[in-house]
């Protein structure tokens, strides 16, 4: 294997996770990032997201001396009085935001490209593994105007809270480029992974990133309607979506109901997709259909408490277990459990609420709900229990105790987490999604 010498730029989620991870494959890898405070937390070895193996991992780099980092992406690509050997392939994992109207904002990839133009190394590889809209490497390539700089379309697929073990057990590796020999160099980065490794183009390559998340988003607003539709014919979509998944070509994975899809990335991809559609002239309402359904989720939730509750949210107040998008992370972009409690405190609710992943407010996100750091104090003198996110220690809570310091024994089980025998053993009454 070669080792090569890499930059990454953005230590994000994604950059993070691809600079820790390609310098334990042996490659010598610079991270760099605009966030002064980050950068300094990492040099201390502190990685402030929750990412099993992450920590570890930077630590590894570190002492091993094959991971380091920089304020900025001119002092990874051209560093002051270097004495190491150039950079030969720059990844570029900076944010892409919805931007208006649901497109992708680019600003942060143009940003670095118009930074980096000048500095980089003669015959080398800009890798784009931001999620960028279909025409993105040409543009970059243009914006570089470098004959000599080839750019490489290569999205990663990996998933927040189990980012590490994704990264380096990938389903495939896509690569696009036109230039064969540049999609080769990146390709033998993973060679050690052993993973499927589609090289194509760079259009197909930037489009199959956003056609695997809008059908991952499509697959859950079915389900989140199959479930809808149980509650009216009387049918349980536990069982229903077991008996689908059974089929291969279905699978069991993707197919829990709960309060909607969220987070940082499939929400901004659906809109993105549906912008790119629209610019190019075809009509996508399938995809539209699917936000659609999931726009509507929130509200249903919300119903659910409602009537949990008798009919009127105004003064009532309830206990949120879980804030963020999903178990098992700290991130509370775009969190489904947000949108149901801003709905919640919309009609009158006092909102507290606990998530083992965020144990204090953050301001602009957890605004109206008073952030508790024990699930007893969420669960204090509340009038309905509301469970938001699938935190599996949730169901190994002590329900008879939490039915001691409620005002009321309700929940309202948005991700159909709980055994409902446990709760009504405890007193409790249980209401779920798409179930009897
Ligand atoms: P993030 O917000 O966690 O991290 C982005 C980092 O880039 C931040 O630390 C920010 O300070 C830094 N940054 C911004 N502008 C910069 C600049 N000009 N120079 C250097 N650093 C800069 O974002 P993320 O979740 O890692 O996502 C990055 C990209 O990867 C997005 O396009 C996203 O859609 C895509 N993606 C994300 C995931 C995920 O699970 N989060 C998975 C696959 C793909
Ligand atoms: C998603 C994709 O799964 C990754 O492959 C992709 O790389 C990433 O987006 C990205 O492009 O950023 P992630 O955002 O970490 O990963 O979240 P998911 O695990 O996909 O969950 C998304 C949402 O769907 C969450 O709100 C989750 O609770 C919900 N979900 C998921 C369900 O409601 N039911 C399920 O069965 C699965």
């Amino acid at each position: 294997m070669f080792v090569r010498r890499i930059a990454v730029i953005g230590a994000g989620y994604v950059g993070l996770t691809t600079g820790a991870c390609l310098a334990s494959l042996g490659h010598r890898v610079v991270c760099a990032d605009v966030d002064a405070a980050k950068i300094a937390r990492l040099r201390d070895g502190d990685v402030d997201i929750l990412e099993p193996g992450l920590p570890e991992l930077v630590a590894e780099g570190m002492a091993a001396g094959r991971l380091s980092f920089v304020l900025g992406a001119r002092e990874a690509i051209a560093p002051v009085g270097a004495v190491e050997e150039p950079v030969e392939v720059v990844f570029l994992c900076v944010p892409t935001p919805m931007g208006e109207g649901g497109a992708a904002d680019l600003a942060a990839v143009e940003a670095v490209a118009h930074e980096v133009r000048d500095l980089l190394p003669r015959g080398c590889v800009v890798v784009n593994k931001s999620t960028v809209p279909v025409g993105t490497a040409a543009r970059t390539r243009q914006l570089l105007g470098r004959r000599d700089v080839a750019v490489v379309s290569n999205p990663e697929f990996l998933r927040e809270g189990s980012a590490v073990h994704d990264f380096l057990n990938p389903d495939r590796i896509v690569v696009g480029c036109d230039q064969q020999d540049a999609a080769e160099r990146v390709a033998a980065l993973y060679s050690r992974l052993g993973a499927p490794t589609l090289l194509t183009d760079a259009a197909s390559s930037e489009l199959v990133k956003y056609a695997a998340n809008c059908f991952l988003a499509m697959k859950l607003s079915y389900v989140n309607a199959m479930a809808e539709l149980c509650e009216r014919l009387g049918a349980d979509v536990g069982e229903v979506t077991e008996g689908m998944g059974y089929d291969r070509r279905i699978g069991q994975a993707f197919l829990k109901p709960g309060p909607g899809w969220g987070g940082s990335c499939l929400p901004k991809d659906t809109h993105a997709l549906m912008q790119i559609s629209d610019a190019a002239g075809f009509e996508f309402p399938l995809l539209d259909a699917s936000l659609q359904t999931n726009q509507r989720q929130s509200g249903r939730m919300v119903a659910k408490v409602r009537a949990a509750v008798g009919g009127s949210l105004a003064g009532k107040r309830i206990g949120l277990l879980g804030l963020t998008f999903k178990a098992g992370t700290d991130d509370l972009r775009d969190s489904p459990a947000l949108a149901v409690a801003a709905g919640l405190r919309a009609e009158g609710a006092e909102l507290t609420g606990f998530d083992p992943g965020c144990p204090a407010p953050v301001a602009g996100l957890t605004d109206g709900v008073a952030v508790a750091d024990d699930v007893m104090a969420a669960a204090k003198d509340a009038d309905a229990i509301v469970v938001l996110t699938e935190w599996p220690e949730f169901r190994a809570l002590d329900w008879p105790a939490l039915a001691r310091v409620a005002a009321n024994r309700t929940v309202v089980d948005t991700r159909n987490l709980l055994d409902p025998d446990v709760l009504r053993r405890a007193g409790f009454s249980w209401v779920g999604v798409g179930s009897r």
